[in-house]
């Protein structure tokens, strides 16, 4: 009797499916590099590309040279030492800048396979089954190669010390560090690490040696406000007066997830006008073309005030919080 046996086999029926569709041909995988196999990503599947990503035009284009440019033209780097891409890679930075949609844009343009790597599906196992998980990551990638694994939220996966891990947990950390030593030293193995994180600080040290290439993904300045706010309402019907450099200067401190919150609750707006002025449940009178308002200044104004004084009431975000470290 094995408890996750069904679970197993919905893992290989997805794995197998995802497989055939990244052209992977004459791999042989066990159990356990199915189970990671299932998270490998379809590039096919992905919305989010480079030019979805506001204010960060330099930071990409030095992710791209110095990742996907040697994983992409492989024969111009071969000879060099100096010149291999990365092994270890972390994206850190406050929350809601951008760093997942910079892993996916990755995934969407790398042209290599890329694992996106639940750490809950190492974690949450019985005892035992983890290590086997974290060994079949590192045997997965080598057959996989190249190959990058994306770690999101690396700190709550490989925190600090963390002395309220249970021994299994422990050991599959550690063993998880003596694996993907294994490829760090090996030249000969194209196979990335990339973390993501808000909190660096609580990043194992041992974590962040692996990761020399750092990328920090600042709150955005005034200028990328403004290109994140021309991307977010790029394709939504606003109001000609709308003038987003002036919005970009009232924003200040916000992050892109702040923005893109700010122009949602702006648009609630304009459904409630519609609602108001329509009765929703008839077809409108001959003639009358049924369409929604553009988007307004005051629409935005009003959101703006709103999140303004919701920020100041939520209590996360006039004290810092920290985590207790034991
Ligand atoms: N630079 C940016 N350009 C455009 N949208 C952004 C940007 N940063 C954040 N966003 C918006 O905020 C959301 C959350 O961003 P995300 O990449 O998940 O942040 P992080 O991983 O850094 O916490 C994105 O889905 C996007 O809608
Ligand atoms: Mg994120």
């Amino acid at each position: 009797m094995d408890p996750t046996r069904k679970q197993k086999q919905e893992a290989k029926q997805q794995a197998e499916q995802l497989m055939r569709n990244i052209g992977v041909k004459g791999v042989r995988l066990t159990d356990y590099e199915m189970s990671i196999a299932a998270q490998l990503i379809d590039p096919g599947t992905l919305s989010i590309g480079w030019q979805d990503i506001g204010g960060l035009e330099n930071l990409c284009q030095e992710i791209k040279e110095t990742i996907l440019l040697p994983l992409k033209k492989r024969h111009l780097f071969k000879d060099s030492v100096l010149m291999q891409p990365p092994k270890g890679v972390l994206l850190y930075g406050p929350p809601g800048c951008g760093k997942t949609m910079i892993a996916k844009a990755i995934a969407k343009d790398a042209g290599c396979r890329f694992i996106n790597l639940q750490a809950s599906s190492l974690t949450d196992k019985w005892y035992g089954e983890s290590q086997k998980l974290a060994s079949a990551v590192f045997s997965l990638a080598r057959k996989l190669q190249p190959v990058i694994i994306f770690i999101d939220e690396i700190d709550s996966f490989l925190r600090s010390r963390a002395s309220h891990d249970h021994e299994a947990t422990a050991m599959m950390k550690a063993q998880f560090m003596t694996l993907w030593d294994g490829l760090i030293t090996d030249d000969n193995c194209e196979v990335i690490v990339m973390g993501a994180t808000n909190r660096p600080q609580d990043v194992d040290a041992a974590i962040l040696r692996r990761m020399p290439t750092s990328f920090s993904v600042k709150i955005p300045d005034r200028a990328q406000r403004l290109q994140i706010l021309q991307i977010l309402l790029g394709n939504e019907n606003i109001s000609p007066d709308i003038n987003l450099s002036q919005l970009a200067g009232e924003t200040e401190g916000f992050s892109g997830s702040d923005l893109r919150e700010l122009c949602r609750n702006a648009c609630v707006y304009i459904v409630r006008d519609y609602m108001r002025s329509n009765n929703v449940m008839e077809e409108p009178p001959e003639g009358i073309t049924d369409q929604l308002r553009p988007l307004q200044i005051d629409d935005l104004r009003a959101a703006l005030e709103r999140l303004k004084e919701s920020r100041h009431l939520n209590p996360m975000n006039l004290v810092e919080v920290t985590m207790p470290v034991d």
